[in-house]
């Protein structure tokens, strides 16, 4: 597996979730697999081991001396590459001025790094590509390695976790990647004048693969494929849809170590306890235990719907009495929109910008609503996490959402527009007041299960049909 995260050390949103789990999941199911990730700051805080000093990757007429560090856990290897000139930096990919000016550098170097660990330490039949920071590993293999026999019978795979990010640059900026010019022709890397790591990797990837079976219809419309719907329309035949599953040793409220106290579905006492606490936390006042919660844990991103809370959220708050606590960063008109709505109604919202992995977990347990309004979404996995806490998610009707909840455990809306969100988020709060129902409701979404065990077997079913040796 190639890609820009993984958790628990390089984490902005779900994919590093998946690229944690996934593999786990597929150990389990009997493959050997690895991942290679970059070495961020936060990187140097994982207990891995330096096993190679000096690994040289040559690039657009550079070299990049990289170091490689090994980490093994659950019988996955890790494999963290190493060149504090690129990736020692605080942010993933990018800083308060905005994304690095060398991303298409850290990441090609990503790819060059992961096709040589394969070739000295980790020989790969398939190579699993996740987003755009590692769309340009197949048309390495393709175009640069092809003779060297250990190379002859590889097959690549490329995940789309997000069409919104396609990473894009000049095409000046080609020959700093090592790639040639004859490769910009629209059928292949030339994206508006520019070319894309993402598009590269659609083209010459031999499977693709999207995170929910509805994203990957969506994806060929128009409307979802953010330009490149014609091209994904043209590999129909090549693309599935697999939905992300959760790790349920991660999230779990009957063991989970965030939590002050513990819950499940027979027990759901500490649920109640789980909420006041989170009111205490974010300074909520103690009447708010009698009213409904609802929660958001987000990236803040226009991808994620809250136009459409800033078109409802005054007339929620100043007629209705619930409560809301808000977990997010991000873009900053967001942030500042969410500052704006808790100074309105300090009583009501509680806001906390930033990063926290424990809060995350309070709040999926210690609310009674997950919101999740998004204007697109490929899978999205707060949902499913909110199902396994007993939080009824209200959601829209789009991607893996539309997938994963359904009339019997959550509430969804379909149009794109502040009053139908207002709509449902009331009618959510009116199926809150009978307790009982309410309470089935909780339940039958506690019983969902999304282990990650059936799609890891039909990744691994993709994986066996693509590569001619595997059993
Ligand atoms: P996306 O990948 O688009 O951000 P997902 O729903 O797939 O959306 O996954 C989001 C993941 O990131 C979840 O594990 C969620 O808890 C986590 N997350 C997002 N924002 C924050 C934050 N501010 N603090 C802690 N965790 C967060
Ligand atoms: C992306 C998507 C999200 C998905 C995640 C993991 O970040 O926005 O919907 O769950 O990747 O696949």
């Amino acid at each position: 597996m190639v890609s820009s995260e993984a958790s628990p050390w390089a984490k902005t949103g779900g994919l590093a979730d998946v690229v944690e789990a996934l593999p786990k999941a597929l150990v389990a199911a009997g493959h050997d697999v690895c991942v290679v990730i970059p070495r961020y700051m936060h990187g140097f805080g994982a207990p891995a081991e330096r096993i190679v000093d000096w690994m040289p990757i040559s690039l657009g007429g550079t070299v990049y001396d990289t170091a490689i560090y090994r980490l093994v856990q659950d019988g996955v290897t890790i494999f963290y590459v190493d060149h504090p000139g690129i990736y020692g930096r605080e942010g993933l990919y990018g800083d308060r001025f905005g994304d690095f000016g060398d991303n298409h550098i850290r990441f090609a170097v990503l790819c060059k790094a992961a096709l040589e660990i394969s070739r000295e330490l980790f020989p790969t039949d398939v190579y699993h590509c996740h987003d755009w920071q590692a769309g340009l590993l197949p048309v390495y293999l393709r175009a640069f390695d092809q003779t060297d026999p250990r190379f002859m019978a590889a097959r690549t795979v490329m995940t789309i976790h997000n069409m919104g990010y396609q990473g894009i640059f000049p095409r000046e900026k080609m020959g700093e990647v090592s790639l040639p010019e004859w490769l910009f022709r629209p059928d292949l890397i030339e994206f508006w004048g520019s070319f894309s790591f993402l598009k590269a990797g659609l083209v010459y990837a031999d499977a693709i693969t999207t995170v929910s079976r509805r994203y990957a219809q969506e994806i060929q419309t128009p409307e979802h494929g953010f330009g490149m719907d014609g091209l994904l329309r043209a590999r129909t035949a090549s693309l599935t849809g697999i939905v992300n599953g959760v790790d349920y040793t991660r999230w779990n409220p009957e063991a989970d170590k965030a939590l002050p106290e513990h819950f499940s579905a027979n027990a759901l006492e500490g649920k109640l306890a789980c909420k006041r606490e989170l009111l205490r936390e974010m300074g909520l006042p103690d009447r708010a235990l009698g009213r409904p919660l609802l929660g958001i844990v987000s990236r803040f991103a226009y991808q994620k719907g809250f136009d459409l809370i800033a078109n409802i959220a005054h007339t929620l708050f100043a007629e209705d009495d619930v409560f809301l606590v808000v977990l997010g960063n991000g873009e900053q008109k967001y942030e500042d929109y969410f500052r704006h709505l808790r100074d309105s109604f300090p009583d009501k919202v509680a806001l906390r910008v930033g990063y926290d992995d424990p809060l995350a977990h309070r709040i999926e347990a210690g609310s009674d609503i997950f919101l999740m309004p998004s204007r697109y979404e490929p899978c999205g996995l707060n949902q499913i996490y909110s199902l396994r806490y007993g939080t009824v998610p209200v959601v829209r009707a789009t991607g893996g959402l539309d997938d994963t909840i359904d009339a019997e455990t959550g509430f969804k809306f379909t149009d794109y527009n502040g009053k139908a969100l207002l709509d449902t988020i009331r009618l959510a709060c009116r199926a809150w007041e009978d307790k009982e129902a309410w309470t089935r409701m909780m339940r039958r979404g506690m019983a969902k299960d999304f282990s990650w065990d059936a799609s890891a077997a039909e990744y691994s079913r993709l994986y066996r049909n693509l590569h001619p040796f595997a059993g």
